[in-house]
């Protein structure tokens, strides 16, 4: 091992930028007697939800818990279909089995990871209910043709946009395009309210529902009970679950949201930097964001071809690691994992692109909290390596 290409500590990755505003505004909340979900909560989702563009928002406990209420919230029925990639987190495909309903996986683009929508319109059956497209690493997936598609056929689009805050395409953010856009506050994500999530809608009722839902399916928040308005009573209308956030969260949030825009321009530049110095080695860098869209700049991911490289992903990770440097991948793709390659007897070779994307994908550290500096040892141990 090149031992100079070694970092004298850790760079872990997807480290986030939180430091003493955040801490400021939490001990504001605990220092005034109500933490749980109250008007911080309230005034998180409205600040959300006008940053996005959306007029419905509400504020969850995680990404996974915002895409669970979108389907349950549309009513599927045992046999219903929901088609989304294989190239994605285990939270996009096992809602859908939580909710009775069978994922559909098709393809991926090539050269971006992308849900493939010639492939989406190809599976659509009698049966399919909803299109549920993964913004991955923060691109854009090609939203006139899945929103036209979902248009013709009358199917419900909800947009995993766990990567996706500031992603935008063709002037709309990500998230606006259909039924809801699910957003992920967890630790890594661009935003964090260290674990929590929002759900965005138009639809004022689909919203009421899914408030409902998020807490045990009551009439009225714990807020709406005990505060300085006098206590009401609440009713049970449905039965509901328990996945809302508290007022310690959104604190944070709030504070994340005010830097977002610094926090996003610190990552493009990290980002050129990557793109320049690993420019001359047989890596296959990201592809540059299409004209007219805005990319989130979420994950930095190459692909390591074993036959360019002389070295495997996996050798490359733990080669990294030796050389202190922390690394991710996104995804090893749903159609590979046991679960699902088993129930639905799904084959590698069904994918092409998402098994070829599994093998090869790796996410080098990226987020506010990293220096020009830590690219750079990034980028001499990934050559240290290759060469
Ligand atoms: C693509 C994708 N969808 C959904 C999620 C779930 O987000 P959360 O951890 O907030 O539930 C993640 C989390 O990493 C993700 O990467």
């Amino acid at each position: 091992m090149g031992e100079n290409a070694k970092r004298s500590s850790f760079l872990v990755f997807g480290a986030p930028a939180i430091g003493p505003e955040e801490a400021d505004a939490a001990r504001d909340v605990i220092m005034s007697g109500w933490i749980g979900t109250g008007p911080k909560s309230k005034l998180f989702e409205d600040r959300f939800g006008a940053y996005i563009g959306r007029e419905h928002a509400v504020a969850v406990n995680s990404c996974t818990a915002a895409l669970f209420l979108s389907l349950h919230a549309l009513n599927l029925r045992p046999g219903d279909e929901v088609i989304t990639t294989p190239l994605t987190f285990a939270a996009t495909a096992n809602v859908i089995e939580h909710v009775g309903a069978r994922p559909v996986f098709v393809d991926v683009d090539a050269v971006t990871g992308l849900i493939d929508p010639g492939a989406v319109r190809n599976a659509v059956t009698r049966r399919t209910r909803a299109v549920l497209p993964v913004h991955l690493y923060g691109r854009p997936c090609a939203m006139d043709e899945l929103t036209a598609i979902c248009e013709q056929r009358g199917l419900a689009l909800i947009e995993d946009c766990a990567h996706a805050i500031e992603t935008e395409w063709r002037g709309r953010h990500a998230g606006t395009f259909g039924k809801a856009g699910c957003y992920s506050f967890y630790v890594t994500k661009n935003l964090t309210t260290v674990e929590g999530g929002m759900l965005l809608t138009d639809d004022a009722s689909f919203a009421a529902r899914v408030k409902r839902l998020a807490l045990h399916g009551m009439s009225a928040d714990a807020w709406a009970r005990y505060s300085d308005k006098g206590y009401n009573h609440y009713q049970v209308v449905e039965p509901g679950y328990k996945f809302n956030m508290t007022d310690l969260q959104a604190a944070i949030g709030m504070v994340q949201l005010e830097k977002l825009g610094a926090m996003f321009a610190k990552r493009q530049a990290l980002w050129r930097c990557y793109d320049e110095r690993l420019r001359d080695l047989p890596l296959i860098l990201p592809p540059p964001p299409e004209l007219g869209t805005v990319h989130a700049r979420h994950l930095y991911a190459v692909l390591v071809d074993e036959a360019r490289c002389g070295v495997s992903r996996d050798r490359m990770i733990s080669e990294l690691h030796a050389r202190n440097i922390g690394s991710g991948v996104h995804f090893v793709g749903q159609h590979l994992q046991p679960y699902y390659r088993d129930k639905y007897r799904l084959r590698p070779e069904q994918f092409p692109q998402a098994t070829r994307h599994s093998l090869q994908t790796l996410s080098l550290p990226l987020s506010a909290r990293v220096s020009e500096r830590d690219v750079d040892d990034v980028v001499d141990a990934v050559r240290d390596v290759i060469q």
